[in-house]
């Protein structure tokens, strides 16, 4: 299937609440939060289209020279395409065009399609961080450029 990923804007925001909702019911961000990464970091927030549909996002930041991945989603009935390599692609080709030399993330424990993502893309788990979320612990990720 052919996707395309581009910048986000304010109008995308309907669309990637609705994706982010069905990827994580119990903790959603919300459209408030989504708006204030936009405003914090604009250039790390990225979306997947099809035929001018979102179907995944991606939002990081970068801070002197390292990267965070704050939140990463692709809509249900298109996982499974690349679609998600290709925004992590993304964040990270931009981190490295800013000299960035590492890029963090945390993730669920018990999220093992994540993890296993995440490893296929070259991040190591660092480090358990206990109760980083308020009902379960993460793994702290990293990934040197
Ligand atoms: C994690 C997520 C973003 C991956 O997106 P995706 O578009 O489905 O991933 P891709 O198709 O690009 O997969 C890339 C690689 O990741 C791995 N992977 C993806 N899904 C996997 C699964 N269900 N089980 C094991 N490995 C998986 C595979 O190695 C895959 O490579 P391959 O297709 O060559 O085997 C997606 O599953 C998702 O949105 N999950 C819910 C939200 C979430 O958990 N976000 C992360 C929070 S920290």
């Amino acid at each position: 299937m052919i996707f395309s990923i581009r910048n986000f804007n304010l109008g995308d925001l309907d669309e990637v609440l609705e994706i982010e909702k069905l990827s994580f019911p119990k903790d959603a961000y919300t459209k408030s939060l989504f708006k204030e990464f936009y405003k914090f970091f604009s250039e790390g927030f990225f979306v997947a289209e099809i035929k001018g549909k979102i179907v995944g996002y991606i939002f990081g930041y970068i801070y002197r020279d390292e990267g965070e991945i704050v939140s990463i989603s692709v809509h249900p009935d298109y996982r499974g395409l690349g679609i998600g390599n290709k925004l992590m692609e993304t964040f990270i080709s931009l981190l490295k065009n800013k000299g960035g030399k590492r890029c963090f993330l945390q993730v669920r424990v018990s999220n093992i399609t994540a993890i296993e993502f995440y490893k296929k893309l070259g991040f190591k788990i660092l480090k358990r961080e206990k109760r980083y979320y308020l009902d379960e612990d993460a793994y702290l990720m990293k990934k040197d450029l």
